[in-house]
């Protein structure tokens, strides 16, 4: 099939890279010339595992092309997939002008039958939307359909490729079937269903997952005051069927571009419906919270920060991604310099962004995670990046001025700390936090 992916942020440029490295032919576009000049030179704009390799393979291949010239790239294909921001609004609200602009220029580019496809996230009705835009531009004949995009960052190839399941939502029986025939090789979990629901499937699992992580950083909450150890209690609920053993890692609160986004979104979703959505609201603050936990176990510690040097190792908002959208590092850090604690921050790949997108004064950036320890009155791991458990805790001992490790993703075990003098808080575990 002929396919144009418009949008080459993360869910447009892995689906389209993804649906190349099957063999359709693939046009990604974007209005930003200078990461179109970098696609076309073979360069990647974001850090994926994986990406790079398939990118320059089919590319060779001539399979897949980028451009800025949204009609031109239109006009050849068959299935049109949009793929563009959804950003939050300062209210909360999904700001929808990517798409209606978007929807337009397709409308305006139709010169044949196309099914237009969205993987945006986006509020329930909007596809719906998208079709009214469209047909006010041609009289063309066309199909809408709502297929969400799944994908994690960091792991973003492998989840495209080897999907749970594919949600098809469309109300036309021959697009509904096109667009099985395009999936069917990746999975046999297609489910094929109405668009508002296809839409609404998207917001509810990610509240949904998002809902865990907080229902579990509370039960590790708990878990301190009683002496129990969340690790074990998680791994113990998981083996439930009905609950499942992932998302149930307690930390710092969940991060990153979908999470806080789409839990905002759904409840202005559901308030537009005169709905109170007062889990997900518990849930969003739960998580807001978590991230000052770190902060009350450092003042607990060390009393003051004034003055005192804080290490970090980790700013991205998860390890293998260079991704600090809405990372709780930056919560974090922000509040520790307002405190007047001296920062020094090492991340293996994301402090380039950070020092672009957070904007912390007088953070200092480190070279490697020895220098970010070094002579600091505590260390703050936030993002469990592989790095990092590699590094021997005596090390980490021998560089700090005070032997304080305050271990925000629980990546070290007590045999461990057992040979150490340092004074460890981890995340609900008896004995460490
Ligand atoms: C999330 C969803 O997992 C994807 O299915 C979805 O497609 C994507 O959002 C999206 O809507 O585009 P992503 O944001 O890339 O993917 O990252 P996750 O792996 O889900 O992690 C999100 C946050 O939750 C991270 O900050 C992570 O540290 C945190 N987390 C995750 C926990 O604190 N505990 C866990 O057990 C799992």
């Amino acid at each position: 099939m002929k396919i144009t992916v418009i949008g080459a942020g993360y869910v447009g440029l892995v689906s389209g890279v993804c649906f190349s490295e099957l063999g359709h032919e693939v046009i990604c576009v974007d209005h930003i010339e200078a990461k179109v000049d970098m696609l076309n030179r073979g360069e990647v704009p974001i850090y994926e595992p994986g990406l790079q390799a398939l990118i320059k393979a089919n590319r060779e291949r001539g399979r897949l092309r980028f451009s800025t010239d949204l009609r031109a790239s239109v006009q050849p294909s068959d299935i049109i997939i949009i793929a563009v921001g959804t950003p939050s609004l300062p209210s909360g609200q999904a700001n929808l002008s990517f798409i209606e602009q978007a929807a337009q220029e397709i409308g305006q580019a139709m010169n044949g039958y196309k099914i237009i496809v969205t993987k945006s996230t986006v509020p329930v009705g909007t596809n719906e939307r998208i079709r009214d835009i469209v047909a006010k531009c041609t009289n063309v004949p066309f199909d809408i359909a709502s297929v969400p995009e799944f994908l994690r960052e960091g792991t973003a190839v492998q989840d495209t490729m080897n999907p749970d399941r594919i949600v098809i939502g469309t109300d036309s029986p021959s697009a509904g079937q096109q667009l099985t025939t395009l999936h069917q090789s990746l999975t046999s979990n297609i489910i094929v269903t109405d668009i508002r629901s296809a839409e609404m499937i998207k917001y509810a699992s990610n509240a949904f997952l998002a809902t865990k992580i907080s229902f579990i950083n509370e039960i590790a909450n708990i878990c301190e005051k009683v002496g129990a150890d969340v690790t074990k209690v998680a791994y113990g609920m998981g083996f439930d069927q009905r609950i499942g053993a992932s998302f149930l890692k307690a930390g710092i609160g969940y991060g990153g571009s979908c999470f806080p986004k789409d839990t905002q979104a759904l409840i202005q979703i559901a308030g537009q419906m005169d709905y109170d959505f007062k889990l997900l609201k518990s849930v969003v603050e739960v998580n807001r919270q978590q991230r000052y936990n770190v902060i009350r176990k450092l003042v607990s510690l060390l009393g003051q920060l004034t003055g005192k040097t804080i290490g970090i190792w980790g700013l991205a908002f998860k390890p293998e991604t260079d991704d600090v959208r809405d990372s709780p590092a930056y919560e974090i850090i922000a509040a520790l310099s307002d405190m007047g604690a001296v920062v020094k921050a090492y991340d293996p790949i994301a402090a380039d962004n950070f020092r672009h997108h957070c904007d912390v004064s007088g953070l200092i950036y480190c070279e490697n995670a020895r220098e970010a320890a070094w002579q600091s009155d505590a260390l703050c791991i936030l993002t469990e990046w592989e790095e990092f458990r590699q590094i021997p805790l005596s090390d980490i001992e021998s560089w700090l001025k005070s032997p304080y490790l305050i271990d925000g993703r629980n990546i070290y075990e007590e045999e461990q700390l057992a040979e150490t003098q340092l004074v460890y808080y981890s995340v609900g575990r008896p004995g460490m936090n």
